[in-house]
C-alpha cells in the first residue's frame, strides 16, 4: 500500500472537514457552511462513503481531502500530505535525507556488526557459550547455519558489551541509539541483551538492524528484541530476507512463516525462500519489500490466524500485488520448524496444498452454514461479498462472484446486484475506489489517459484533454497538475512528492497502441467528463432531494436546479461527442 493510501485509509473526511466547519448530518451526506467562502445557507457537502466534498454555492467545485487541505491551508500537495501523514500517524520517507543522517545510520550498522562478531564469538568459542551451543545442538542446528545466520550468544553479565564496544571507539550515546545499552537510574547504562541467543537481523542488503534475542530454557519472556531505532523497525523487517531473496526471485515465490526458528530451519532443510514476519501478521510495509522480489506469497498461518488474515487483510496484500495471496494452512499447535524436522515432506506437502486466500474464506465460511437454508445463504453472501467486493481485479472478481452465485444457487445477475451495494470488507465503513466495478473501471481510464499524455508529451497543446477534477484518484490527479507545469519527464520527477514517484513509474512504462494516439486520447477525456459529470450528478441530486425535504428556501432550490440543468447539458454534449466519434470510428 502506498504512503497515500495508508492515510487515506487511516482519515476520516468528516473528521478532518469539522476542524474547519461545523458538519450537521443530513440524509448521507454533512453539510456546513462551506469553508472557502463566506456564506448565510450551507451549500457545502461532506460524502463520507466516497471520502468527497462539493461546494454547490459560489465555488462550485469539489474534490477528496487531498484538495480539501490544499485549498484551506494553501499548501501544496506534499504538504497536504505530511500533514495528513502526521495526524493519522503515518510515517513518510522524508524528502532529502541529510548526510549528517547518513553518517549516522552508517554507523549504527557498524556497532550493529561489531556487536555481532562478539556474540557469535563467545557462542563459537568461549566456555561461557557452552550451554547456548547444547541448547543449538538439542535443537538440530548444524554449523554451518549457525554461520550462515551469525547466531551468537550475549553473556550473562551487565556491561561486557559495553566495554567490548567502547573499547573499539563507539561511544555510550551510539550504543544507546542502537538499542545494545538501555539506559538505567540516572546516566547509568547496561547491556540490553545478557545471557541470551542472539539473531542478528538483517535487511536485504546484509546490514545488520537489530537483533532478536532468546533465552536458553522456557522462562518468560521467550523473546526480547531491539527497540525501534533509526535503522530498525520491526514492524517493517523481514528475518532471513538476506539470505533468502535469491532463492525468492528464483521460485518466483515467497513463503512467509512467523518466527526465527522457522525461518533457520527450513532453510538448513534446503528451503530458501522462507522469511519470518517476526510474530506479528504480515504489515504492508513487508509486503511492499517483498513485491520487489516476487509478486507470489504464500503465508503459513495456524488455521485461526489464517481465518483472520483472509477477512482483514489477504485481499488488500493480493491487491498490492496484483496476484493471489496463497495460505498454507499448519496443524493446529505446529510451527514449520517442528514440521520441517519431524518430516520435510510433510512441510512440502502442506505448501502443495496451500490455497488463495479468498478461497480458504470460502471454505471457512461456508463449513459452519447449510447452504440449502435461505437464512444462511444470506450469511454466506453477507460475510463473503465485502470480500469480492474488494478484489480489484476484474476477472478473478468475477470469477468468485460465480462462485458464490453457484454455491448458494442464485442468480450471478442478483448476486451482481447484491455486490454493487456492498462496501468491501476493509478499512472503515466507507465506499472505497475498488466498492463496484465502475470507480475501478474509472481508475483504469485514468492511468490509460494519464499514460497516453506522459508518453505522447504533444498531446499537452491538445484541447480534447481533461481538466484535473476529473481525476478520482489522487495521484493521478497531482500527476496530471504537475505534468501542465513543467516541461519534461525529469522535471516532473523532480517536482512530484516521493509519494507519488512510483505511480509515474508504472505509468511510463505502461504498454500502449501506438497509432490513433491524438483520438484514444480524445475518447478517454471524453468518458473521464461523463464519468464525472454523472457522479457530480448523483451527488447533486441527493443534495437537491435533501434541501427540498428541509422545506429550503426558493433562492437555494433555483440554483441547484440550475446547475442541474447545466450539468444534464453537459452530459447531453458529452453523448453527442461520443456518438459523432463512434462514427468516425465506424468510417
Ligand atoms: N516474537 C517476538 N517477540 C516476542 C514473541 C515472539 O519477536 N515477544 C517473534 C519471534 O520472531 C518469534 C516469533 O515471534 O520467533 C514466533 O513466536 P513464538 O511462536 O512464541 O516462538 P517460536 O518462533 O516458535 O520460538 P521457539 O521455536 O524458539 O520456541
Ligand atoms: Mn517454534
Amino acid at each position: 500500500m502506498s504512503v497515500i493510501d495508508e492515510v487515506k485509509q487511516r482519515t476520516d473526511i468528516v473528521e478532518v472537514v469539522s476542524q474547519y466547519t461545523t458538519l450537521t448530518k443530513a440524509g448521507r451526506t454533512f453539510r456546513a457552511l462551506c469553508p472557502f467562502h463566506s456564506e448565510k445557507h450551507p451549500s457545502f457537502f461532506v460524502y463520507p462513503e466516497q471520502q468527497s466534498w462539493h461546494c454547490f454555492g459560489a465555488c462550485n467545485t469539489g474534490g477528496d481531502i487531498f484538495s480539501f487541505i490544499m485549498k484551506k491551508e494553501s499548501i501544496d500537495f506534499g504538504d497536504a500530505l505530511r500533514l495528513l501523514a502526521q495526524r493519522a500517524g503515518v510515517k513518510i520517507p522524508s524528502r532529502f535525507e541529510s548526510e549528517a543522517g547518513k553518517d549516522e545510520k552508517e554507523r549504527l550498522y557498524q556497532v550493529n556488526q561489531a556487536a555481532a562478531q562478539y556474540f557469535q564469538n563467545l557462542l563459537l568459542n568461549s566456555p561461557s557459550g557452552e550451554k547456548a551451543r547444547e541448547y543449538l545442538a538439542k535443537r538440530g542446528l548444524s554449523q554451518k547455519t549457525i554461520i550462515d545466520f551469525q547466531l551468537g550468544f550475549s553473556p550473562n553479565s551487565w556491561n561486557n558489551l559495553k566495554q567490548y564496544l567502547i573499547e573499539r571507539g563507539y561511544v555510550q550515546s551510539e550504543l544507546l541509539t542502537a538499542g545494545l545499552v538501555i539506559e538505567a537510574k540516572g546516566e547509568e547504562t547496561h547491556d540490553r541483551f545478557r545471557n541470551k541467543l542472539m539473531f542478528p537481523i538483517f535487511d536485504i542488503r546484509g546490514r545488520i538492524t537489530g537483533f532478536g534475542a532468546r533465552v536458553l530454557d522456557d522462562s518468560l519472556p521467550k523473546y526480547l528484541n531491539s527497540p525501534q531505532t533509526l535503522i530498525f523497525d520491526k514492524s517493517g523487517s523481514l528475518y532471513g530476507i538476506n539470505l533468502a531473496q535469491a532463492a525468492i526471485k528464483q521460485q518466483d515465490l515467497a513463503v512467509i512463516v512467523e518466527g526465527y526458528m522457522d525461518v533457520i530451519t527450513a532453510h538448513q532443510n534446503g528451503f530458501n525462500n522462507v522469511v519470518a514476519s517476526m510474530g506479528t501478521s504480515v504489515t504492508p510495509k513487508q509486503v511492499s519489500a517483498l513485491k520487489k522480489l516476487t509478486k507470489n506469497m504464500a503465508l503459513a498461518l495456524d488455521a485461526d490466524a489464517a481465518g483472520e488474515e483472509a477477512m482483514l487483510r489477504g485481499v488488500s496484500y493480493e491487491n498490492t500485488l496484483d496476484a493471489e495471496v496463497m495460505v498454507i494452512i499448519l496443524p493446529r499447535g505446529k510451527d514449520p520448524d517442528d514440521i520441517i524436522k519431524q518430516d520435510a515432506k510433510i512441510w512440502r506437502h502442506l505448501l502443495e496444498e496451500s490455497l488463495p486466500v479468498v478461497d480458504y474464506t470460502f471454505n471457512m465460511v461456508i463449513s459452519n452454514l447449510d447452504l440449502t437454508t435461505a437464512k444462511d445463504k444470506a450469511v454466506a453472501a453477507d460475510k463473503l461479498l465485502p470480500i469480492i467486493a474488494e478484489i480489484k481485479e476484474p476477472v478473478r472478481q468475477a470469477h468468485y462472484l460465480q462462485k458464490l452465485a453457484r454455491l448458494v444457487k442464485v442468480s450471478e445477475r442478483s448476486i451482481e446486484v447484491a455486490l454493487s451495494r456492498v462496501k468491501p470488507s476493509q478499512g472503515r465503513p466507507k465506499t472505497k475506489e475498488s466498492a463496484t466495478l465502475y470507480p475501478l473501471l474509472t481508475n483504469r481510464l485514468e492511468e490509460y489517459c494519464l499514460a497516453l499524455l506522459l508518453q505522447h508529451p504533444e498531446l499537452k497543446q491538445s484541447y480534447q484533454g481533461p481538466s484535473p477534477e476529473y481525476f478520482q484518484n489522487t495521484e493521478n490527479r497531482e500527476i496530471f497538475i504537475t505534468w501542465q507545469q513543467v516541461n519534461d519527464l525529469p522535471s516532473l520527477m523532480e517536482e512530484l512528492d516521493p509519494a507519488i514517484r512510483e505511480n509515474l513509474h508504472s505509468l511510463i512504462a505502461k504498454n500502449l497502441p501506438s497509432n490513433q494516439i491524438e483520438q484514444k486520447y480524445a475518447n478517454c477525456a471524453l468518458r473521464l467528463r461523463e464519468e464525472f459529470l454523472r457522479s457530480l450528478e448523483i451527488k447533486r441530486g441527493e443534495v437537491l432531494a435533501l434541501v427540498a425535504e428541509a422545506g429550503g428556501i426558493d433562492a437555494e432550490l433555483a440554483k441547484l436546479q440550475e446547475q442541474g440543468i447545466e450539468v444534464s447539458i453537459q452530459l447531453g454534449e458529452v453523448f453527442i461527442q461520443k456518438a459523432r466519434r463512434g462514427q468516425h470510428q465506424r468510417r
